[in-house]
């Protein structure tokens, strides 16, 4: 799988460095073709000279070529990469990248790369354990960076626990798993909705849900990571999008993602419409704030339009329209007549009924109808390891 592909190998100043001249070994002898970038902190624990006779290539260490008035190029590099791996990080090279500190080379690559990037870290435990090595690697991720963890074991201070750099050939299989499982989708344009949307009663109340847009926003990340053009229209949510590749539309209410969806939906090959979408709006919306004058209270609500039914009535010959479908009830028949009805490709059904699924959880468990009769039963996953299988599938 490693066949032609070509990897940027970032290295830095960690005990753990000894273990990257055997992985490059690996990494070359399985057809990829290697440049290694190292700080100049790893050079204290393994020579470029090893490095470079390995990879065949001349090491990258200074931004700048040494008395030449010439620069090294991060920017060529990160376009030339199919893979970027930094392995070992140290806490300072991970809170660099998380924060944009280009004050070495490879931290420049790293903030060139336009393909999917792993990071495996190294460190003492309670290096870490601590809160901000844990929250930059909580920011790497939302970058969509593929975080590789660190192995249990016996560490360089003699203690024993979590920060052991993970073994070169189990880097070498998530990279060849990676390679595998990730149908590319380059260049595809794919339109993603999220979140729920709020229905104004007044102007301090609103109808809304208890989607959280999670879903959508992993399906989004996933699709960024795999090369597409991705435009998420997101409803109310106090998630951000950190990945570049994803430009980020809001919209508050069922009307106003109507009217963002139909004017996004044209171009796009992919639309994947995650959002929970309220169903009814109210008929009279308050410009002022409406008073306690009754005992009851009775808001006529008027239906909204259904987004994903008109963009199935507009679905162009090559576009591939994919649906949510959340029941409590008859779940399969239910989503393969909401197919059916909304003309779609394929519809992702949520259950209410499976335990640590649905609204506001890290995870979810969805069943993948397709519009030949195929069922695609998955398990209790992370939302991103659903995302992803998502992705699979449509691709
Ligand atoms: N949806 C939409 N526009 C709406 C309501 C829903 O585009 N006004 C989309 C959702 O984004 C989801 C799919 O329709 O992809 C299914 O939503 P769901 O609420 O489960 O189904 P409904 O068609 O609204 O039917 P019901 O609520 O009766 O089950």
């Amino acid at each position: 799988m490693l066949k032609g592909k070509k990897i940027v190998v970032g290295i830095t100043g960690s005990i753990a460095a000894y273990k990257i001249p055997f992985l490059v070994r690996l990494l070359v002898k399985g057809g990829a073709e290697v440049r290694v970038i190292m700080t100049p902190a790893a050079t204290d624990f393994i020579t470029p000279l090893t490095m470079s006779t390995l990879s065949v290539h001349s090491v990258i260490i200074d931004p700048f070529k040494a008395n030449s008035g010439e620069w090294n190029n991060h920017v060529e590099l990160g376009q030339w990469a199919d893979a970027m791996l930094f392995a070992p990080v140290t806490a300072n090279t991970l809170g660099k990248m998380a924060n944009g500190i280009a004050d070495n080379f490879l931290v420049t690559a790293y903030l060139s790369a336009k393909c999917p990037v792993f990071i495996a870290p190294a460190m003492d435990l309670d290096m870490f354990a601590h809160p901000s090595t844990q929250k930059n690697i909580s920011i790497l991720r939302s970058y969509g960076n593929i975080i590789i963890e660190p192995q249990v074991g016996e560490l360089a201070s003699g203690l024993s626990g979590p920060g052991r750099l993970e073994e070169p050939e189990s880097i070498l299989q998530i990279l060849n798993d990676f390679f595998a499982s990730r149908k590319p989708l380059d260049k595809k344009k794919i339109l993603v909705t999220a979140g729920p949307t709020y229905e104004k009663i007044d102007p301090v109340r609103f109808i809304g849900n208890y989607s959280t847009g999670q879903m959508g926003f992993s399906i989004a990340a996933e699709a960024a990571a795999r090369g597409a053009q991705v435009t998420l229209i997101a409803g109310p949510t106090h998630l951000t999008v950190s990945n570049p590749g994803i430009r980020r539309v809001d919209a508050e209410s069922a009307d106003e993602m109507y009217k963002a969806c139909l004017m996004e939906a044209e171009l796009a090959d992919i639309i994947i419409m995650a959002a929970a979408v309220a169903d009814y709006t109210c008929e009279q919306k308050s410009a002022v704030k409406m008073k306690k004058s009754s005992a009851t209270l009775c808001l006529e609500l008027s239906p909204t339009k259904d987004i994903l039914m008109e963009l199935g009535k507009q679905k162009g010959k090559d576009q591939v329209l994919i649906g949510f479908a959340l029941e409590t009830d008859n779940e399969i028949e239910n989503a393969q007549k909401k197919l059916q009805k909304k003309n779609l490709d394929f519809i992702v059904l949520n259950s209410l009924n499976e335990k640590g699924a649905g609204f506001g959880l890290e995870t979810n468990k969805v069943t993948i109808i397709d519009k030949a009769g195929h069922i695609h039963s998955g398990s209790l996953k992370t939302k991103q390891e659903v995302a992803s299988d998502i992705l699979d599938i449509i691709s």
